[in-house]
């Protein structure tokens, strides 16, 4: 298979350990180009541990990842520029206001954006125009979120990576970023998104994934049975059952 065959993710036999704990064990996982993949799993999963490998953040004990065809394990700067992170924790600069923060890390991933572009997904992303100039440490958690996936979004690279992305976003809002990943899907983009968040996973996703002893254990696109919240739930309810 030639690099442009590969998917834009493409996560293959990872194994995963901290200290000799195994995290990930056997991971496989493909997200092509125009897919969003929703990765859903307990606390502690290896969900974001997935995410820091295809980062080039931490080194798997074995197995291969490929963003955009390449390899963040060896080269994570070149993996990088052909992607958007929004972290768990998203991290701004509290005495920049937004379209300050925006401007200063679209110039600093060498894709700056003109303030009109800016205000545009400010605007998608459901952030009021009256905050975009004011100071980022006046900010609702929510309101931060808006200005991180705006900025990810502005990027507009191949592949997205995104932790928690609607945590802290009211409903209406979490509406506003599942229209803004239809328009990364629409422009080809893959997205692989980490949440807790069933109805969003159902509403956005065409993939839906379950972590659990470090690997997928179940995978469910749109029309397939347990393609809605109340399996989803069920799934997650008889995981504690098994840890108890
Ligand atoms: N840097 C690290 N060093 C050591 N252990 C770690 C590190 N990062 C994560 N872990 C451990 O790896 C496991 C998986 O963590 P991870 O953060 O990937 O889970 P998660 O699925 O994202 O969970 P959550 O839903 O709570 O965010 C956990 O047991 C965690 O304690
Ligand atoms: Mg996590």
């Amino acid at each position: 298979m030639s690099q442009s065959d590969l998917p834009a993710i493409a996560i293959d036999d990872l194994h995963l350990a901290y200290a000799g704990r195994r995290v990930l064990d056997g991971l496989n996982l493909q997200v092509p180009a125009g897919c969003v993949y929703a990765l859903l799993g307990g606390n502690g999963a290896g969900k974001s541990s997935t995410l820091s490998v295809l980062l080039g953040f931490v080194k798997p004990s074995s197995g291969q990842v490929r963003v955009a065809g390449l390899d963040p394990v060896k080269d994570a700067n070149a993996a990088r520029a052909q992607l958007a992170y929004l972290p768990e924790n998203v991290a701004l600069y509290e005495h920049l206001s937004a379209l300050e923060n925006a401007d200063y890390l679209l110039a600093l991933a060498g894709t700056p954006r003109r303030p009109q572009e800016i205000g545009q997904a400010f605007a998608a992303a459901g952030l009021q125009e009256q905050a975009w100039t004011q100071r980022l440490s006046g900010f609702s958690k929510g309101m931060r979120q808006k200005v991180a996936i705006a900025v990810a979004t502005l990027r507009q690279v191949p592949v997205l990576l995104l932790d928690e992305p609607t945590s802290g976003l009211d409903p209406r809002a979490t509406g506003d970023f599942n229209r803004l990943i239809d328009g990364v899907r629409s422009r080809g983009g893959a997205v692989l998104m980490v949440t807790h968040d069933l109805l969003g996973a159902v509403d956005v996703a065409d993939r839906i994934g379950f972590l659990e002893h470090g690997r997928i254990v179940e995978e469910v696109g749109p029309g397939q049975r347990g393609f809605d919240v109340a399996t989803l739930h069920a799934r997650f309810a008889q995981r504690q059952d098994q840890a108890a």
